[in-house]
């Protein structure tokens, strides 16, 4: 009885592991061809122009990434202490799976976040958005 339950735990837990793998990588390729000309490979984005991921304050608002990725922004920010206000582009293309790997792909590699975002908190967060 108890051996069997821990056996289903253990499988549990690496269906988890396997579908953060997945995310992380298609969530890499994707921010490769979106995101990285304008925040760079290393996620520390360009002078003055384009604000840091890496570092960013930003990684602990899910919502909130999931809604600029899609819809872009045009807000004044600062982030470590530098000012930002061009505007980012908005990628009304990407499908809301793509969407959450992205996010898991940022938030786990720059916040160290052990699991993937799923695409769940993703729609939740997408039919709620401001004007950012
Ligand atoms: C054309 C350049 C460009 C592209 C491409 C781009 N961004 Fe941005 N991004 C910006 C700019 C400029 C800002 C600051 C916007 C402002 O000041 O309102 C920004 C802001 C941000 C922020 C909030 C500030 C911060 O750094 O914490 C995050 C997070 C972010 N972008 C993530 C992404 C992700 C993820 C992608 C890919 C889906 C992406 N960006 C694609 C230019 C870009």
């Amino acid at each position: 009885m108890l051996a069997s339950f821990f056996i289903f735990m253990t499988s549990c837990q690496s269906a988890q592991e396997l579908k953060s793998e997945q995310y992380f990588v298609e969530g890499y390729q994707l921010y490769t061809t979106h995101c990285s000309n304008c925040h760079q490979a290393d996620g520390k984005g360009m002078s003055n122009l384009y604000p840091p991921i890496n570092g960013s304050a930003a990684l602990a608002d899910k919502a909130f990434l999931a809604c600029i990725i899609q819809n872009g922004m045009t807000d004044k920010i600062k982030v470590g202490g530098r000012d930002f206000n061009r505007p980012m582009p908005p990628n009304k293309k990407l499908t809301d799976i793509e969407i959450a790997e992205i996010v898991s792909f940022v938030t786990m590699k720059w916040k160290k976040d052990s699991t993937f975002t799923d695409i769940e908190t993703v729609q939740a967060a997408l039919k709620n958005c401001k004007v950012y």
